[in-house]
This record gives C-alpha cells, structure tokens and sequence, in this order.
C-alpha cells in the first residue's frame, strides 16, 4: 500500500491489514515505543472545514513521531490557481506524506502522482475512506465482526460516505441497503462497477430498516452544495433516523453518524444522545484507524 486514495482501491487483506493495526493501536495507544514517522514532515491540506479528520490526524501524526503542517487550500498558491499538479511537484522535494481533503477525487490522485508521496485522502465529493475503516473498527468493537451483518444507511445515498461504503460492501461479507429518495441514489454506473449482490436500493426506508444491525446516516447538505440545500430538505425530509425507524431494527442494533450531525434532520436529538457512546467511538476511531494507515504506509 502506496497510498490510501479509496475504499475502491483497497484489496481485502489491505482493510484487514489496517483494522488489525487499528485495534492494536488503540489498545496500546501510549504504550507503543515505535516511531515510524521519526525525521518525518507530513502536510494536511484541506480545501474545506474539518474538525475530527483535522484532530486526529495531527494527534496521530505526532504520536507516531512525525512532524506536522497543516495548510488551507487558501492561505497557499493552490487558492490562487496554481496547478495542484506543480503544488505537488513542489510539496513532493520538501515533505514526507500528504492528506488531502477536497472536492475533485483526480485531485487527490494527481497530487499523488505528480508528488511521489505517500498520499491520503481525507475526503472528497468521491469517498471518505478514512470514516469508513473508522467506521468497520467501531462495528467490529460493539459487534464483533461485520461479517453477516446488515448495515442500512439513510439519507443521500450518492455522497461520499454512502459511496465508501458501497465499496466496503464489495470487499467484505456484509449486506448494505441504501434507503434514499431517486434523485439521492448512486447512479448506475457505479452500481455496474461495484459488481455486487451486497448492495440494495431502495427509496422505501421502513423496508430498509428492517432488522438491521446498523443504522447509519449523514448529513442532508454535503459541503460544497450549500446552494442546494433547500431543495435537498425538501427530498430528503423523510429520510431521518428517529425511535420510530429504530424500533424497526434488530433489537441493540447499532446507530452510527460519521458527524457533524443536524439534529431534527437526518437524525433525532433523542437517538443520537441514546447512541452517542457508538457515534463518538466512531470519531474517536478515527485516530486509532489512521495510525494504523499512516505507520502501514511508512513501511512502503
Ligand atoms: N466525519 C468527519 O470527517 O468529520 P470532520 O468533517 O469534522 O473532519
Ligand atoms: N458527506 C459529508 C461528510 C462529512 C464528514 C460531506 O461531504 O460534507
């Protein structure tokens, strides 16, 4: 493993390799005396906000024993046009490692390219890898494994989180449905891609819900559609996680949101609070999940 660009562009063993790690990176967190990323400079660049992808990769980073730069997309050339092309170019003589979150997934995948860097991608409108292995460590803590299991996820069911975990569904042993209006389901083309029988959709959400291990959302307005918001609430308003949809799922099922949440929308205040030890181990997965992707990736 070069680099972590996808969910699609890891093999199984690769998301074991890291869930493994992951669970003992947790395990030892404090404990561990290697240093991987000793004499190391990695640089966050991010395009839009963050608060836990932020955090938890400059904890890790630093945990590991690297050093850590984090640069706005805007404060640097790269918001003044310069091709993300010779930005790599310039990053890939002076530093170790790149997570990068932004809109255009080819960005990501040129940045690596041109670069020569070890190179993450910590979202774009394409996928959200690192939520999604956070995601499956959580799962296999609170169930044991997800194998055999159904997660049904709720709500636009064509961002990137979904889309994550539509590719996770077509490495792995487990059922997904994606319960979401038309005009919020993944195209075709994807689902042509994908290959899969894990993976159902459906628009009908109750249908879904159904003794599911998982129940799984995100958020109505991805960032960068903030010009569609209204007409998304007005499609997407019934796709909510509230006690009604939850008594439909398998009796202790799961309730997971990658955050930040809008409460009232795609989730009630009353079931996130009732599930907020699962949804906050999920944030908190995330340091422990990309430990184990940074220290994998140094070894390459
Ligand atoms: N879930 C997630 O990626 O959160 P941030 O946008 O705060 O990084
Ligand atoms: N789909 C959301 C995920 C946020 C972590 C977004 O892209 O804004």
């Amino acid at each position: 493993m070069k680099h972590l660009l996808s969910i699609e562009s890891l093999t199984r063993d690769n998301i074991e390799a890291i869930l493994e790690l992951a669970a003992k990176m947790k395990t030892m967190r404090g404990c561990l005396d290697a240093h991987p990323l000793k004499h190391r400079c990695w640089a966050l660049i991010f395009t839009k906000s963050s608060t836990r992808t932020r955090v938890s990769f400059e904890v890790g980073i630093r945990e590991l024993g690297g050093d850590v730069l984090f640069l706005n997309a805007n404060d640097i050339q790269l918001g003044r046009g310069e091709p993300i092309k010779d930005t790599a170019r310039v990053l890939g003589r002076m530093i170790h490692g790149a997570v990068i979150r932004t809109y255009a997934q080819q960005d990501v995948v040129d940045f690596a390219n041109y670069s020569g860097l070890p190179t993450i991608n910590a979202l774009t409108d394409e996928e959200h890898p690192c939520q999604i292995l956070a995601d499956l460590q959580t799962i296999r803590e609170k169930l044991g494994k997800i194998d055999g299991k159904v997660v049904t996820f709720i709500g636009d069911g064509a961002c990137n989180v979904p889309v994550s975990w539509m590719w996770a569904a077509a490495k792995l042993d487990f059922q997904l449905r994606i319960a979401a209006p038309k005009p919020y389901q993944p195209d075709a083309a994807l689902l042509a891609k994908l290959n899969t029988r894990n993976v159902t959709v459906t628009e009908d959400l109750s249908a879904a819900a159904e003794g599911a291990d998982v129940l799984y959302t995100d958020v109505w307005v991805s960032m960068g559609k903030e010009e569609e918001a209204a007409y998304r609430m007005a499609q997407l308003g019934n796709y909510q996680i509230n006690s009604e949809l939850v008594s439909r799922a398998k009796p202790g099922a799961l309730v997971m949101h990658c955050l930040p949440a809008y409460r009232g929308k795609e989730i009630t205040d009353e079931v996130l609070e009732a599930h907020a030890n699962t949804i906050f181990t999920q944030a908190e997965n995330r340091l422990h999940a990309q430990k184990a992707i940074l220290s994998l990736l140094a070894r390459h």
